[in-house]
């Protein structure tokens, strides 16, 4: 019996005094909704990504429902917007939730991101856009994807909720696609607990985001509450999504120290890679040679019939894990209402029924990352006994 392993929670993030302390001059002042600190974060978000405009949300599910609704997704019965079933449930829920229909098409087998291929195939007169998603912190084919969906017609909003940080052919996130979505949830590279934006070099479409996270008003909080008094009017059904200034305080500081934080989570990561290349029935992702991943999620994928066993017996080692994800189609919800089942896309099942994510995360030690391989290794060694 081995002894008793270092504990390595799942997640810890990054935050520092200085963050703690730009919320409390927050607190201080006068706009805790959305005010002067909500544009500063929009506008260094904006900066940092070289995109025209950001919009603050109150999360990436909101940042993504109101690009669809921007884009026109929904307003005719039918409509449909080609997505992946290899994601978190946001991503087609949006869809759903927008009145359009989600076409599920397969995903690369390496990368685990959408297969252009696939969405060239499953372009009906339907099709109103695409929504990929940029999975695990590594940018879908922009450049081909961008190109396909304007030769067709299509809009184009990139899911990037765990990938702020990449590059990838010299592309960032959002500079193809219409407009592109980012997560500040708990456990992302850039969180404030809950939170969200959209960036866009469309004027347009940040103009309407902006008007429906806030019910359609024609004026913001801060327009209405600062100068002389003006009537504000509803120009639209819009919805509740606006960041608040507290969420925006604890986001913007933290922007400069991501450059530095992703060279440490890439560092774990290639270490990963180096541990498990080896590893019989070992995989894991593939970063493509000319991406930079934002390394958010790091997976490996293991022999299916081992996949819950491990994951227990990591947690009861002491590690803490997760599943990202299994594929959406076959969930409950899914399954019934529309009809999918086992079969639909293979690749993504395969992927569902394999994936166990690892900690990831800037704060980890080095002796932190060596207990989460030797622990991999302690129960892949039991797989190749049995
Ligand atoms: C791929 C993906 N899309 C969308 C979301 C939704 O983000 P949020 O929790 O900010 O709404 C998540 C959240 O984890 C995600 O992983």
């Amino acid at each position: 019996m081995q002894g008793v392993a270092r504990k390595v929670e799942f997640y810890r993030h990054s935050l520092t005094d200085e963050d703690i302390a730009e919320v409390a001059d927050a607190l201080r002042g006068v706009f805790l909704t959305t005010g002067p600190r909500t544009a500063a974060f929009e506008t260094a978000l904006a900066n940092y990504l070289g995109i025209g405009e950001a919009v603050g949300l109150s999360s990436c599910t909101d940042a993504l429902f109101l690009c669809l609704k921007a884009l026109g997704a929904g307003a005719e019965h039918g409509d449909e917007v080609i997505t992946v079933p290899m994601t978190f449930i946001a991503t087609p829920n949006t869809i759903l939730q927008a009145g359009a229909v989600p076409v599920f098409v397969d995903v690369e087998r390496d990368t685990g991101n959408i297969d252009v291929d696939a969405v060239e195939r499953a372009i009906t007169p339907r099709t109103r856009g695409v929504m990929p998603v940029h999975l695990y912190g590594t940018m879908v084919d922009m450049t081909r994807l961008a190109d396909l969906c304007r030769r067709r017609g299509l809009f184009l909003i990139e899911d990037a909720a765990h990938t702020l940080e990449a590059t990838r052919d010299g592309v960032r996130p959002g500079e193809l696609g219409d407009a592109v979505c980012f997560s500040f949830y708990a456990t992302k590279n850039l969180t404030c607990g809950e939170g969200g934006a959209v960036a866009t070099n469309n004027p347009e479409i940040a103009r309407i985001v902006r008007m429906l996270r806030q019910h359609g008003m024609s004026k913001s909080a801060a327009e209405r509450y600062t100068g002389r008094y003006q009537h504000w009017d509803m120009v639209d059904l819009g919805y509740k999504a606006n960041m608040s200034d507290i969420q925006a305080a604890l986001l913007i500081k933290q922007l400069p120290r991501l450059a530095a934080q992703l060279d440490r989570r890439e560092a774990i990561a290639r270490r990963y890679e180096e541990a498990f290349a080896d590893m019989p029935g070992i995989q894991f992702p593939r970063v493509p040679r000319t991406a930079r991943s934002a390394r958010h999620l790091f997976t490996i994928w293991v022999p299916p019939e081992y996949r819950d066993e491990t994951v227990w017996q990591l947690q009861e080692d002491g590690i803490g894990v997760a599943v990202n994800y299994r594929a959406v189609h076959l969930l409950t919800y899914y399954r019934e209402r529309y009809g999918f089942s086992r079969g639909a896309f293979p690749i993504a099942e395969r992927i569902g029924d394999s994936t166990i994510t690892l900690p990831l995360y800037p704060k980890m030690l080095d002796e932190d990352v060596e207990a989460v391989v030797a622990a991999v290794r302690r129960v892949a060694a039991k797989w190749s006994r049995s």
